[in-house]
């Protein structure tokens, strides 16, 4: 081989590395610091924390009204608040910020909005109190496990 052709090859290997190590820290790894608790702390612009902080304060108002309208039997409502915060609340998302979110985060995030569909399936084919219940039970598992994982801060120090 000539010395272009191996300059060439070695040029290439090393982009291909190079865009290795990006696809890592987007898709896997995300933008994140260790926290002061142990917790891992992904850092976002001030809009993207206040917006993700926003769609928390939504699902824990979906937990409110889903518990309290499974208690009385009204599944037409139960159907409606879980469709409203399930996969389609996720259409809006950034992919700026999707990049910032580990594949962990992202899985455990996707997988909680794929269980508000679940209970809004349930409600709609009649599922009783107790079974929506339990199905609420299994969400707050997923709140409380990435809670006990995660933290935001702001990725500008001076915002
Ligand atoms: C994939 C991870 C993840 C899941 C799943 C998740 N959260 Fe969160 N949530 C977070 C993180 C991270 C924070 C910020 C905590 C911090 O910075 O200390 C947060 C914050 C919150 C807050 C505080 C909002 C504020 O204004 O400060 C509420 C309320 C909340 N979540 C509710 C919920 C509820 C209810 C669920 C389940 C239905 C849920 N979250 C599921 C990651 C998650």
């Amino acid at each position: 081989m000539t010395f272009l052709g191996k300059l060439g090859w070695f040029v290439s290997l090393i982009l291909a590395a190079v865009i290795l190590a990006g696809a890592y820290v987007f898709l896997v790894r995300g933008n994140v610091v260790e926290g002061e608790d142990g917790r891992t702390v992904i850092l976002l612009s001030k809009a993207e924390r206040i917006k993700v902080l926003g769609e928390m304060r939504g699902m824990l108002e979906a937990v409110q009204s889903v518990t309290e309208a499974a208690a009385t039997g009204d599944n037409a409502v139960v159907q409606a608040v879980a469709r409203a915060v399930g996969m389609a609340a996720t259409a809006n998302e950034s992919a700026a910020m999707m990049a910032k979110l580990p594949l962990e985060f992202k899985t455990l995030g996707f997988g909680t909005h794929k269980a508000w569909d679940s209970i809004a399936d349930l409600a709609q084919t009649g599922a009783t109190q107790t079974i929506l219940t339990a199905a609420i039970g299994d969400i707050l598992l997923n709140c409380t496990a990435c809670h006990a994982s995660y933290q935001f801060a702001n990725e500008d120090v001076t915002q």
